[in-house]
């Protein structure tokens, strides 16, 4: 994986006669595909990327072949395996190695049916830090003998020294976030896998905060399994998600949670046996959300055709602006403030974020809040002064208050 500075270094391309440093590829064209540009500043892509133009052609085009043709559901599974390729390559997968489910937390609950919680190794490890859908389905599967142990987490920081400290021999799972959907703060996962091996875990990452923002390995970080879904940083909607499964694992693993298109043959009609896919299909269940592949499949596509190495970078930028321009501003932020441990994602407190979001609203801006903080969030389609814009606009609000 390239090192943090020299992305950086792509990223900070100063162009003459523009207003400030632009990034390696065409920005303004790129906003020219986001309608939504004509009326607020989106930096909100922690929680909803905007919607492109050849997002809205995707859903056009799954409408008019239902509209002429009634049914072609060859194209339209297609479609569907077209956005597990994308996903896999986005997080160096095999094709072989991603589900196609509906949401994370759909995904951690097909993966926590695949285990068994009856025996002595019955515990998941999880943060306080983590989104907590991941937590409620660890908890639910407390009815089939899961046990979840817990990383405190200080000021919505983890130290990861703690997670060995907590391992142990009846530790089945670690369920670790890649970045904090709080503050943006990202987690070591290599270190977090190479200590839950040791002690005999599987580790389940949640990586919605980072997939589209930044290259994902999921080789390099060694982990078992990994979830994300596309309203974030893929540019897509709600109803589709992408589960990894490592290979070396399918084979052992039969997912209670299950359906038709988990088997070998899904077209074979048979009630019996339940034969499972050999790839990580046999994660998938019922017939997939056709229009929401669709979608899934354009925004994945915009992502990689900026390519994920020009996207970290220009994001980088874009967040040590967002931070110095806090800091010039008196303005707190809650979480880590150096933008090499974090992702685009910054914290701002504010103690009444929500109305903070919505007054922001109004005056064009789009950030979200969450308890104490409003978030920030640029991606590859923010310009520096959509920063100094939200910032001053910021400012002003909560002057008024
Ligand atoms: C890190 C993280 N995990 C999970 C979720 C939610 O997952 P889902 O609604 O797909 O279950 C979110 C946000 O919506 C998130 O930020």
């Amino acid at each position: 994986m390239p090192d943090v500075q020299s992305l950086k270094e792509v990223a900070a391309v100063s162009q003459p006669g523009l207003p400030s440093i632009r990034p390696p590829f065409d920005l303004d064209e790129i906003r020219r595909r986001i309608p939504l540009f004509g009326t607020a500043i989106p930096l909100n892509s922690c929680s909803q990327g905007p919607l492109m133009a050849s997002t809205r052609d995707a859903a056009t085009e799954f409408l008019d072949s239902w509209d002429r043709r009634g049914m072609d559901w060859a194209a339209w599974i297609a479609e569907v395996e077209t956005a597990r390729a994308l996903f896999a390559r986005l997080i160096n997968a095999s094709l072989d190695e991603v589900a196609v489910t509906t949401s994370v937390s759909a995904a951690a609950a097909s993966v926590a049916s695949a285990l068994d919680f009856s025996a002595h190794r019955n515990r998941i490890l999880i943060s306080d830090a983590e989104f907590p859908t991941v937590a409620h389905v660890w908890q639910a599967f407390g009815k089939y003998g899961a046990k979840v142990d817990w990383v405190p987490s200080i000021s919505g920081e983890i130290d990861i020294e703690e997670y060995p400290r907590r391992l142990g021999p009846h530790t089945a799972l670690v369920s670790a976030c890649h970045a904090s959907y709080k503050n943006g703060s990202r987690q070591d996962l290599a270190k977090i896998s190479q200590w839950a091996h040791e002690a005999g875990a599987l580790v389940f990452a949640d990586a919605y905060q980072t997939v589209g923002v930044e290259p994902v390995d999921v080789k390099d970080l060694g982990i078992d399994f990994l979830a994300a879904g596309c309203l974030k940083y893929l540019m897509g909607t709600a109803g589709i998600a992408f589960l990894y499964i490592r290979r070396e694992l399918l084979e052992n693993l039969e997912p209670a949670v299950t359906g038709w298109f988990g088997r070998h043959d899904p077209f074979s009609f048979q009630l019996t046996p339940v034969d499972w896919s050999d790839s990580a299909r046999r994660f998938d269940t019922g017939t997939p959300a056709v229009l929401n592949a669709y979608l899934a499949r354009a925004g994945m596509e915009a992502v990689s055709e900026v390519g994920l190495e020009a996207i970290t970078g220009w994001t980088r930028t874009l967040s040590e602006h967002l931070l110095h321009g806090l800091e010039e501003r008196g303005l707190e932020v809650l979480g880590p403030r150096d933008w090499r441990r974090k992702t685009p994602l910054t914290a701002i407190l504010c103690p009444d974020a929500a109305k903070v979001e919505a007054l922001l609203k109004g005056r064009g801006i789009l950030a979200s809040a969450r308890g104490d903080a409003l978030r920030l969030a640029p991606h590859f389609f923010n310009a520096i002064e959509d920063i100094d814009q939200a910032l001053d606009t910021l400012v002003e609000i909560l002057e008024g208050l």
